[in-house]
């Protein structure tokens, strides 16, 4: 039997009720037995300042471990202005620095996106995958999970009813296991 596969998950939204913190939630809910998603809040992350990277905050210090722990990477994020949400990137840019101690180095990655809209993120996903590869992040290329309408798929409990977007979730997850146990060449 392989070693469970750790996952960090984490949403691009900081908002309460937010659907993609709902989607990373379904996604937890849902991972197979042989592995486990543990989510990581970004609120109290401040914003980066290039001035002070070495003097690492708690909450950024908290994160790049959390990130290194783990065996691979799950992010869902809704897209702003066509791209991703600045909380997102802030985050990422703390744990990319200071130059040489970037935690996502080599790290296989999914990523989700939900919306209200009827694109569903997918732009965001796409500007995420070109940041990954000044990372030098492994993305799973399929499934995409992209959720357009959130507001009719998600219900007010934020639990995703949707079938079609479970399955696709279950398929990610599986992608990203399998991918991260190729990466290891287990
Ligand atoms: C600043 C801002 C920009 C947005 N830009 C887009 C966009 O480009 N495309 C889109 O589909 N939705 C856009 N939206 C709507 C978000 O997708 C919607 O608020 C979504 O619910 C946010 O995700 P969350 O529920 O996880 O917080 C934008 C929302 C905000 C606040």
């Amino acid at each position: 039997m392989n070693k469970p596969i750790t996952i960090l998950g984490f949403a691009g939204s900081l908002r309460k009720n937010s659907y993609n913190k709902s989607v990373l939630r379904t996604a937890q809910e849902m991972t197979p037995k042989d592995a486990r998603v543990e989510i990581f809040d970004l609120e109290g992350i401040p914003p980066f300042n290039q001035d002070s990277e070495d003097q690492t905050p708690e909450k950024v210090r908290e994160f790049k471990a959390r990130i290194r722990a783990a065996d691979a990477i799950l992010i869902a994020t809704p897209e702003y202005n066509y791209s991703i949400p600045g909380v997102l990137k802030n985050a990422i840019d703390w744990a990319s620095r200071p130059y040489g101690d970037n935690s996502f180095q080599d790290k296989p990655v999914a990523i989700m996106s939900a919306s209200g809209g009827m694109i569903g993120g997918a732009r965001a996903q796409y500007h995420l995958r070109q940041i990954f590869v000044f990372l030098n992040m492994h993305p799973v290329n399929a499934p995409e999970v992209i959720v357009t309408f959130a507001g009719k798929k998600i219900d007010e409990k934020g639990r995703v009813i949707d079938g079609e977007t479970r399955e696709k979730i279950r398929e990610l997850l599986e992608s990203l296991i399998t991918w991260t146990r190729r990466l290891r060449k287990e």
